[in-house]
């Protein structure tokens, strides 16, 4: 049985045939309507959620399956006290498929070792969110034609951002990746993916602080939102939550065929005003990540069953 747990459980021949199933999903849904009936996807989400856990259940009753799960830790036996490992253990006994999102790092990784079901990360702290990941590649493959050959721009607080830290363990795998990080001093990418990541793969990036100065060289900005739940006191937060905002004049100074793209949700980071460039795609980025996420389920049910 295989779990979800980083990008880097699927080899890069792997995630092509998800991004391919995710397309043929796209234009083809009548096709896969059936595809998962009388299946049953649990989200068992401890940490706030809008997309990722409803992103999880449309994909599941597209494909003809339904839904059952909590949505706060409030709501469930964890407020009793009951360990991630005992729910799994219970939730393998209801579903087929699990989606788990925790505020602690490495808590899907010991929901997986105890579960009877494939588990999906749906998020873990300030350390992954491999979902979000499969979205932003789908995104980019899809709108860009390519996933090599790119000058990618992350911004805002790539600390605490696990998307962020997805994302560039998956892009490093594909040829000729530039990596321009752009965050105040204080939100710089943890030394264990500046070092253990990219200087160790030998991949080509820059830190800067200033947005204006990356922007005319970038194919891709990805905007980040400050990760107000992970700083240690507000004072900090409120500092920082409106380092970056993206507004028309900074877009002014970009590749025409730039891509805009942000996990969401968004604060301030993107001016309204941007929504309307072409080349800002959060919105769409959204609807890929049903399809992907269908993809996923697909597979993961798919190879719980082959011998
Ligand atoms: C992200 C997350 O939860 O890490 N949201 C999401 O799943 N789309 C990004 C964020 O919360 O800022």
């Amino acid at each position: 049985m295989r779990h979800m747990m980083s990008p880097l459980d699927l080899t890069v021949e792997e995630l092509d045939n998800l991004l391919h199933l995710a397309s043929d999903i796209e234009k083809n849904p009548d096709k896969y309507a059936h595809a998962c009936d009388r299946k049953k996807l649990a989200t068992c989400f401890y940490e706030p959620s809008t997309r990722t856990r409803l992103s999880f259940e449309a994909a599941m009753q597209n494909l003809g399956g339904s839904v059952l799960g909590f949505s706060s830790a409030d709501s469930s036996s964890a407020a009793k006290g009951e360990s991630v490992s005992d729910t799994i253990r219970v939730i393998s006994c209801y579903a087929d498929i699990c989606a788990i999102r925790h505020p602690k790092e490495g808590a899907a990784l010991v929901a997986s070792s105890k579960s009877g079901i494939p588990v999906i990360n749906a998020g873990d702290g300030g350390h992954q969110h491999p979902t979000q990941t499969l979205t932003d590649l789908m995104t980019i493959h899809s709108l860009k034609g390519r996933l090599s050959d790119l000058t990618i721009g992350l911004c805002g607080d790539l600390k605490f951002g696990r998307t962020v830290h997805s994302l560039i363990h998956a892009l490093i795998r594909y040829p000729n990746i530039k990596f321009v990080l752009i965050s105040p001093e204080e939100l710089r990418i943890p030394s264990y993916i500046r070092q253990d990541v990219l200087e160790k793969h030998g991949i080509p990036f820059v830190e800067m602080e200033r947005l204006e100065d990356a922007m005319p060289d970038l194919d891709i900005l990805y905007m980040t939102r400050v990760q107000k739940e992970r700083f240690f006191n507000e004072e900090d937060y409120v500092r920082m939550k409106d380092f970056y905002i993206l507004t028309k004049e900074k877009l002014s100074l970009a590749k025409e065929d730039m891509l805009v793209l942000h996990p969401l949700p968004r604060v301030n980071e993107i001016s309204v005003e941007v929504d309307d460039d072409p080349r800002a795609v959060y919105f769409k980025q959204v609807q890929y990540g049903v399809y992907i996420r269908m993809a996923l389920i697909l597979t993961l049910l798919k190879w719980k069953e082959e011998p």
